[in-house]
Order: C-alpha cells, then sequence, then structure tokens
C-alpha cells in the first residue's frame, strides 16, 4: 500500500453552508470534487497527526463510496485512528456522541439532512469539533479559503474495507475500528430518560405511538429504543428500513413530507403519540392524537417540564433558541429564572453556549431541538423526552400543550417557505425589504405598529465571535414579528423564508387556526416585501 499524491485544481463552490457543504450528488461525484473538500478539511486541522476521528453519514446514495475514500484519505494524512459506524452509518447526533465519548479530535458526517436522496438527490459533508458539534465559522471559512487554493491531496492506494461487520483493523498505519453504531447512543439515552416509566407506558396496552423513520438513518435506533428496548410492539416503527433514496420520499419531518404520519395521527383510530425524524435523525416532529406540536413551542414546554426527566431534574443552566424561533420559550426561562439567548440559525451557534455550561437546553424552529447531552440537535433525544415528559405527567399531548399555552400565552408561529426561487429574485427581494428599514420605524399596519426593523446581527458571549446579516427582523410594539432570511441549506437557486410571530394572551383565541391568527401578519408581510413579485410565486411551497 503507498500513498498517492494527486494533482488537483480548486472548485470554487466549496463554500460551507449553515450546516457543511451540500450539494447535488452529480456535483460530488465529479472527479476529485469530494477529495478536495476532504482534504482542505485535513490540510485546515492544526496536529491532526495520529489522532482520532468519527466517522459515518445517514446512508443517503454516494454514503457508502465516499466513507471508502475519506478512510483512505484519512490514512494518507496521517490520522492514527478512525471510528466508522458499521455499514457506514452514524446519525448526527450519534455521531456527537461518539465524538465526545472517545476523546476524537473530531469527525466527519456525510448527510445533506432533510434533503432528498439517490442519484438525483442531494450529498453533503460537515465536519465536527472535538466538543461534538458543528464547526464553528472560523473553521469553516478556513476550510474554505483552502478549497480555493488546493492544488493536490494525498489518498492511499488500497482495495475498498468491509464496512458490513463490527472490528478493528489497520488501513496503512491506520486503526480503523468499525463500530456499532446504535450502543453508545442507546446507553446516552438511559442515562437520562426513565427507561423503566416508558417501558411500563408502552407495554401497559393503554398507550399506543408511531415513529416514521421516513426510510432515513433512525430506523435502526429506534427499532432498538423502542420495540427492543422499550417493549413497544413490532411495528411501532414505520418506514424503518434505511434506503439510500429514502424510498423516494423527501427526509423532513413536517406536516407536509411526513405524510404517511400525518394520516395515521389525523385519521381514525389515530395512535396517542407520532412523531418522525429527518435524513440523518438530529429533527424531530411531535405529534399527538390529531394534533401537531409547533417545535417553537415544543423548546418552550420542554423547558417548563425538564424537572420531570431524570437527566434534567436538577435544573436548567439557561436555554437557547435561535432568532427566528418564536419567543415561546422566552417566558418559561423568565417564570424560571434563566438565561435566554438568541442565537443565528444553526446549531454551530450553540455549541459556544454549552460547553461554557451557560445553557442546557437548545432550539430551533427548524425542527430542532437539543441538549448539553451531545452537541448536535437531537431527533430521538426530543422524541424520548416528548414521552418521558407523557409518562409523568399521565395527560395527552394536547391537554400538555394547552395547559402550557393557558399558563404562558400563546405564540402563534408559522413559517413559510419559498423553495428554489431564482437567486436574483430573492436577493432583490431582501434588498428590497432592508432599503425601507430607515423608514419603518412607528409605522402603523393595520392593529400593528413597527418597534424596529433590523438586520439580525450577534456577537457570541463567550468568544467574541460577530455573525452579521443573520436575517432580516421587523418588531411590532406588541411583540409580534415578521422575519425574512434566505435559507443556507438549499442546492438549487435560493429559498425564502419568512417567520410570523403573533403574541395571544386572549384563551379563548387559543383555537384558532394558526393561519387564521395570522393572516393580517401575513397580509403586511406581502405588502412590504412584494413577495409574490420578487418570488414569481403565488404561495409559499410549505407552510409549518
Ligand atoms: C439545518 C441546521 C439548522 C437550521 C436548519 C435550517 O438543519 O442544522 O440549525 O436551522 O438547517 O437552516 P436554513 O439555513 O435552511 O434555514
Ligand atoms: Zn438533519
Amino acid at each position: 500500500m503507498s500513498i498517492k499524491t494527486v494533482s488537483t485544481q480548486p472548485f470554487l463552490d466549496q463554500k460551507p453552508g449553515t450546516s457543511g457543504l451540500r450539494k447535488s450528488v452529480q456535483v460530488f461525484q465529479k472527479p476529485h470534487y469530494l477529495e478536495n473538500f476532504i482534504q482542505s478539511i485535513f490540510d485546515s486541522l492544526e496536529n491532526l497527526q495520529g489522532q482520532t476521528l468519527v466517522l459515518g453519514g445517514d446512508g443517503r446514495y454516494y454514503n457508502r463510496q465516499a466513507i471508502q475514500t475519506i478512510l483512505k484519505m484519512a490514512a494518507a494524512n496521517g490520522v492514527g485512528r478512525i471510528l466508522v459506524g458499521c455499514n457506514g452509518i452514524l446519525s448526527t447526533p450519534a455521531a456527537s456522541c461518539v465524538i465526545r465519548g472517545n476523546g476524537a479530535y473530531g469527525g466527519i458526517i456525510l448527510s445533506a439532512s432533510h434533503n432528498p436522496g439517490g442519484v438525483d438527490g442531494d450529498f453533503g459533508v460537515k465536519y465536527n469539533i472535538s466538543n461534538g458539534g458543528p464547526a464553528p465559522e472560523k473553521v469553516t471559512e478556513a476550510i474554505f479559503a483552502r478549497t480555493q487554493v488546493i492544488d493536490q491531496y494525498q489518498i492511499l492506494e488500497s482495495a475498498d474495507i468491509n464496512l458490513d461487520h463490527i472490528g478493528s483493523f489497520k488501513l496503512g498505519t491506520m486503526e480503523v475500528e468499525v463500530i456499532d453504531p446504535v450502543k453508545p447512543y442507546l446507553e446516552l439515552m438511559e442515562s437520562l430518560f426513565d427507561f423503566d416509566l416508558l417501558h411500563k407506558c408502552l407495554t401497559s396496552g393503554n398507550f399506543t405511538m408511531c415513529m416514521d423513520s421516513l426510510h432515513a438513518v433512525t430506523g435502526p435506533y429506534a427499532k432498538a429504543i423502542f420495540e427492543n428496548r422499550l417493549g413497544a410492539p413490532e411495528g411501532t416503527v414505520i418506514n424503518g428500513e434505511p434506503l439510500e433514496d429514502f424510498g423516494g420520499g423527501h427526509p423532513d419531518p413536517n406536516l407536509v413530507y411526513a405524510k404517511t404520519l400525518v394520516d395515521k395521527l389525523f385519521g381514525d383510530n389515530a395512535p396517542d403519540f407520532g412523531a418522525a425524524s429527518d435524513g440523518d435523525g438530529d429533527r424531530n416532529m411531535i405529534l399527538g392524537r390529531k394534533f401537531f406540536v409547533n417545535p417553537s413551542d415544543s423548546l418552550a414546554i420542554l423547558t417548563a417540564n425538564a424537572h420531570l426527566v431524570p437527566g434534567y431534574k436538577d435544573g436548567l443552566k439557561g436555554v437557547a433558541r435561535s432568532m427566528p424561533t418564536s419567543g415561546a420559550v422566552d417566558r418559561v426561562a423568565e417564570k424560571l429564572g434563566i438565561d435566554c439567548y438568541e442565537t443565528p440559525t444553526g446549531w454551530k451557534f450553540f455549541g459556544n453556549l454549552l460547553d461554557a455550561e451557560k445553557v442546557t437546553l437548545c432550539g430551533e424552529e427548524s425542527f430542532g431541538t437539543g441538549s448539553n447531552h451531545v452537541r448536535e440537535k437531537d431527533g430521538l433525544w426530543a422524541v424520548l423526552f416528548w414521552l418521558n415528559i407523557v409518562a409523568a405527567r399521565g395527560e395527552s399531548v394536547e391537554q400538555i400543550v394547552k395547559s402550557h399555552w393557558q399558563e404562558y400565552g400563546r405564540n402563534f408561529y408559522s413559517r413559510h417557505d419559498y423553495e428554489e426561487v431564482a437567486s436574483d429574485g430573492a436577493k432583490a427581494l431582501v434588498d428590497h425589504v432592508y432599503s425601507q428599514f430607515d423608514n419603518l420605524k412607528g409605522k402603523q399596519f393595520g392593529q400593528y405598529i413597527v418597534a424596529y426593523a433590523d438586520d439580525f446581527s450577534y456577537t457570541d458571549p463567550v468568544d467574541g465571535s460577530v455573525s452579521k446579516n443573520q436575517g432580516l427582523r421587523i418588531g411590532f410594539t406588541d411583540g409580534s414579528r415578521i422575519i425574512f432570511r434566505l435559507s443556507g441549506t438549499g442546492t438549487k437557486g435560493a429559498t425564502l423564508r419568512v417567520y410570523l410571530e403573533s403574541y395571544e394572551a386572549d384563551v379563548s383565541k387559543y383555537d384558532l387556526d394558526t393561519q387564521v391568527a395570522l393572516k393580517e401578519l401575513i397580509d403586511i408581510a406581502e405588502e412590504i416585501a412584494q413577495i409574490k413579485k420578487f418570488t414569481n410565486r403565488d404561495q409559499p411551497t410549505v407552510i409549518t
């Protein structure tokens, strides 16, 4: 086996987005494309020689091929040891758990998260640092800078490695350990939640649940946890076989893409509890019988009920939410007397707060919730957290959410996505909105008066780093908000996200349909941004 040095030329489009480098499979299959990016990661890391890395992915098309390439490149670049999930599988939160559990130097996770997979789908590469979390901007910027000048990469010439069995072997001088992707994660979950209580609940015959893994990575995890360990009947986990193209579906747990689950939970004989997770297992959607839990509410409710869960019974240090996430959790934090931080979109911004023990729970409107147990958001963790609360309170999901609103008021919240619109139009819309900011303050739109309009900028309270241009916010005097932001995770054109939030303290209005309750704000958003004109669309692609 010898190390080969291959000459290459930079690809100028390798800038990591909200969550790593994400492109279509075809782009990743261009000769040297993957190799350039991986070598740029290795070149940007200090003292990589002899270190331990973790490697795995969500099982989508190209996962296996990419893992073979990365293993050979790691061996050629002097990595000491690699822990790789059996069959190349590691959910994003499990990868974070394995990095932390083994004191690894970092990890490479292969996933395009909730984007579709398959030959015509997307692929992605994320680098995580030693705390188990996504690389912060200074690391991703260094990687990007390296991609712009790279002229060679190193790869070991060797046959492919068999990843189908757990075991250890050498690749050149590098140790490869093929590990059980589920076991360490299951053990971590057992340390946080009341598994005896959950076992009782799921075997009582009085409680039914359905977990939809959308043919993505959580299938094996969910079967091991819910069916094997917690005794739920076989069939509790649906779409539990990870497929390279996710069965042709869109592995995003929301009301549009998790249709099978939604139909079950809103149909006859609906189970008591439903949940879904995304391609790489870090997102979650929680449903009760005929009831949807908004992710922003979910964070607030987990925070308010954390004392019922063994891993969090001693209290929370603080909480954090991304800027577009509703302020529901802010009021819970206030009542608990703990700090609440507002960060830009992207889990990487929670890492410093968690490491500095300023926060224990974090969440985003984009169906992500997590805690200090790892440094990624964690879909199955959120499901177990909810089940633990449901079992401890002996109440339904709907009862729990409604009693939360009674106590704290309700934040009506919705996100309107305009996917794959022309980039120029999306940028023009943002410019158009921004150009009005000097004149918006104090302006009245129906019952709403603008309190502030700004471009969100974040100064990290731990390392002082500044992240600018994180979304245009228009806040009203009653606390309602409209936010315009371009997604950083799409791969085709641009995706405009319009986030709408209004606070309602009047209990008699809590049963209003969200879109009805937000109608006036929706119209104001159109008036200010001229969304139809700039996107050339009559309506959003996805409403959550
Ligand atoms: C990923 C990130 C999240 C982010 C979400 C939406 O899931 O991990 O932190 O909230 O994408 O990001 P986007 O830039 O598409 O709005
Ligand atoms: Zn994901």
